[in-house]
């Protein structure tokens, strides 16, 4: 099933593989895309990828959290973010970009105030400031989404996706945790799914109801007393009935260590691999659009089981294509070998050394771009 055609909505794609949404930190300083990123996309969709989703774009500048992080805050951002599709179409690819918010995470590395749901006092694990949004900067984050889904298809990108998941602020509205509000965005799991849904709502007036709107959502939390996976399940099911047309299933906020977060390391035996799968799996048993199986996803062979047993219908990665952009081609052809990244996580080390993202293993034979 792997290299069989799919569609999401009316977007037709080659294969079930999927570039998971990837921050390269390599964007312009003021937003915009650069040449380093339209050859890095190019080298993906060369190398067969079906759906190639963005690294985190932010929607409104006051969400941004990298400085090379690309931006569709303003209209002078289209012309560079078409530039990429036109370079992902001509070697038969697909593009979605990830819209995205930090929220709180927003003061983590740039000098501002961080935006929450809630102002979480002594948080065990979150030290930076932040405060809690007032009614009209929420609203304002839903018109700025809308507006940059319009840039996006205006660009002629194929599809948006909203980061609901990791550590930034659709999750940090989703989650308990984070969100302690009394009013109408807060309270019980439908309320902490409002953002979501409004962004949805305003969304579809700028694009329409054919062009595909995709969520990557955190069903659990990387700490107890978190967003129960009960919850996230739920959560999943309730944007699924609002209209979100595919599912990418991560996890919530992280915890302190890497086996706490989206991008786990040490993962030797079959079991610390595709670590997500079942979380996949219990949503696909719930809903009836798409859903992406992401994380720790290696080789072809499971790749495939996840697929014929109905536990995802598209197979989402990251790292194994920093490591190499050519690996679906590579498989296509008959070369099946796992991919050769070892998640070690060295590449996250480049952007926390505000580099774009290289591979240990490239640098270690002197052969990186
Ligand atoms: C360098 C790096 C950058 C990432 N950037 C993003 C991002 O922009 N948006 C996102 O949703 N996830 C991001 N992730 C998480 C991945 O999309 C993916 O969910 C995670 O790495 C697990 O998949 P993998 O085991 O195939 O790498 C990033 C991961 C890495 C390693």
């Amino acid at each position: 099933m792997i290299f069989s055609e799919f569609a999401i909505k009316n977007m037709a794609l080659k294969n079930r593989f999927v570039r998971s949404a990837t921050f390269e930190g390599a964007g312009e300083s003021n937003g915009e895309v650069s040449p380093l990123e339209i050859g890095m996309y190019r080298d993906l969709a060369k190398g067969e990828v079906g759906l190639i989703i963005s690294g985190v774009t932010c929607v409104h500048e006051k969400g941004r959290l990298f400085n090379s992080q690309n931006c569709l805050s303003g209209d002078t951002a289209i012309p560079g973010m078409a530039r990429l599709a036109k370079a992902v179409h001509d070697q038969g690819g697909k593009l979605a970009v990830q819209l995205f918010h930090a929220g709180r995470e927003g003061s983590r590395f740039l000098p501002k105030d961080g935006l929450a749901p809630s102002l979480v006092k002594d948080d065990p694990h979150f030290g930076l400031s932040h405060r809690a949004m007032t009614e009209e900067e929420i609203w304002e984050v839903v018109e700025a989404f809308g507006h940059a889904a319009a840039r996006a298809k205006e660009a002629g990108c194929d599809a948006v996706q909203l980061h609901g998941a990791h550590a930034y602020l659709l999750a940090q509205f989703l989650s308990p945790h984070t969100n302690r509000r009394r009013d109408h965005w807060g309270g019980d799991l439908y309320a902490r799914t409002k953002l979501h849904r409004e962004i949805l709502a305003n969304i579809r007036k700028q694009v329409g109801m054919n062009y595909p709107v995709m969520i990557k959502l955190g069903v659990r939390d990387g700490f107890d007393g978190g967003l129960p996976l009960e919850q996230g399940l739920e959560a999943a099911a309730i944007l699924a009935q609002a209209g979100f047309d595919c599912l990418e299933i991560s996890q919530g906020l992280r915890g302190a260590e890497y086996h706490e977060t989206e991008f786990r390391t040490n993962l030797k035996s079959a079991k610390e691999r595709a670590y997500f799968r079942e979380w996949a799996a219990e949503v696909k048993r719930r809903v009836n659009v798409p859903v992406m199986a992401v994380g720790g996803i290696r080789d072809l062979e499971t790749a495939e089981d996840i697929l014929q047993k109905g536990d995802a219908d598209l197979i989402s990665l990251s790292r194994p294509l920093i490591s190499e952009p050519g690996l679906v081609a590579r498989w296509r052809k008959g070369d099946i070998r796992p991919a050769r990244c070892i998640s070690c996580n060295k590449c996250i080390d480049e952007l926390l050394a505000m580099r774009p993202i290289t591979c240990v293993l490239d640098k270690a034979k002197g052969t990186n771009r």
